[in-house]
């Protein structure tokens, strides 16, 4: 059965009603019988149909055994960080997602848990910087925002060697283009606020686990700490997930074109985008993705924040906004916006640099969204010789 089919029908018809849109159960508690003497449900923290349903959908793919579902990306995030304890080390993919960095270093370093970042794109370095204390790898492939493409099964075979979990953060790439779990992962979480909800009308975050036993381990903390998916937007990201497998397929489609076009115009200095030749670990993308995705990062030869200012607020159809994945074109300056909690310098050794644009490129048509990043340039480049004759 082709994977479009499987991710259709992994969506359950109700078995109560025959219902094929899967019921909002929206209510706070269950009627029981007798006092532990129930449905299989008590309490909508700790349990809800509509959440399950999501939770079992996500699971089966991500070829994962089990899944919870956080009311953010962040929940998510933090419910994997507190299987540690104390005294443990994350080694973390440097160009990591800002809200990550500022959870690891705000929150977590207080309670004793350390976090040193290193370029996962070259094993070598994963290998040198692993030690007896890392309990737990991250990665997230491709980053947010440059792109960076680390190798999942060769990194999982240094986690198991070293008795640490490893966690694969698949927001950018989706389940449809990438299976963190079947490289050798143990965890796999989801911003499902991007591509899986697909809408941008909601906020929520998954964690698939590779067994039932660390799924349990995640479940008791989803309802030890209570963010929990609501029972509406549980059913928003089911909805989202009926059509993923034609948007990401189509937004890998607009990127690449519009990555091109970037790649020969004069006004722009890096094109980051997996689907090109020259990305870094090009090949490694090709050999554990299908497809590259709707993200294209980009910089200006003119690296300034005044630059990338006047690119993001001179376009039409791609809308400043942090976010990525949804319907409609998005595009943002991460160094002022979704990246500012990473310290300047960190930023840019991550290659997160002062003119870097990253674009999320929507469903409309791709020569459109070409013509639009391409009027913004031009002003850019205008003003950039205007500059230079004063
Ligand atoms: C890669 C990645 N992971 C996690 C998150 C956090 O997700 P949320 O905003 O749903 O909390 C984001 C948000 O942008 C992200 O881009």
């Amino acid at each position: 059965m082709s994977n479009a089919t499987t991710l259709i029908h992994s969506i359950p018809v109700d078995p109560l009603t025959g219902a094929i849109s899967v019921p909002i159960y929206q209510t706070s508690t269950y009627v029981q019988e007798a006092p532990g003497v129930n449905k299989g449900y008590d309490y909508a923290r700790s349990n809800n149909p509509t959440r399950g349903a999501l939770e079992k959908i996500i699971a089966e793919l991500e070829g994962g055994k089990a899944a919870s579902a956080f009311a953010s990306g962040l929940a998510a995030i933090d419910a994997v960080v507190k299987l540690l304890e104390s005294g443990d080390e994350i080694l973390a993919v440097d160009d990591i997602y800002g809200g990550a960095f500022r959870l690891f270093t705000h929150i977590y370093a207080k309670f004793g848990i350390k976090v040193n970042y290193v370029d996962t794109t070259d094993v070598a370095h994963v290998l040198d910087a692993i030690n007896t204390k890392t309990k737990l790898v991250w990665l997230e492939t491709p980053t947010n925002p440059t792109l960076k493409i680390s190798d999942i099964a060769a990194i999982a075979t240094i986690a198991k060697q070293h008795g640490a979990l490893l966690c694969v953060d698949n927001t950018f790439a989706s389940p449809v283009l990438q299976q963190p779990i079947q490289l050798g992962a143990d965890i796999v979480v989801h911003s499902a606020t991007k591509y899986l909800g697909g809408h941008s009308d909601l906020i929520a975050g998954l964690v698939v686990t590779n067994t039932v036993e660390l799924g349990e381990k995640i479940k008791f903390i989803q309802n030890a700490s209570g963010a929990i998916l609501s029972p509406h937007d549980s059913w928003l990201v089911i909805r989202g997930i009926e059509t993923l497998y034609l948007r990401v397929k189509e937004h890998s489609k607009n990127a690449q074109i519009v990555a091109e076009f970037l790649e020969t115009h004069p006004a722009v200095d890096k094109v980051y985008y997996p689907g090109l030749k020259n990305h870094y670990n090009h090949e490694v993308a090709v050999k554990q993705q299908s497809g590259f995705g709707g993200i294209v990062s980009f910089t200006l030869k003119e690296d300034t924040e005044a630059a990338a200012k006047i690119v993001v607020c001179n376009t039409s159809l791609f809308q400043l906004a942090e976010s990525l994945g949804g319907v409609k074109s998005l595009l943002c300056h991460p160094a002022t916006m979704t990246h500012k909690s990473i310290p300047a310098e960190k930023r840019s050794n991550a290659g997160v640099a002062d003119s870097l644009i990253r674009l999320s490129v929507g469903l409309e048509h791709a020569n459109d969204l070409v013509q639009d990043i391409s009027h913004a340039l031009h002003i850019v480049n205008a003003k950039t010789k205007q500059k230079d004759l004063v």
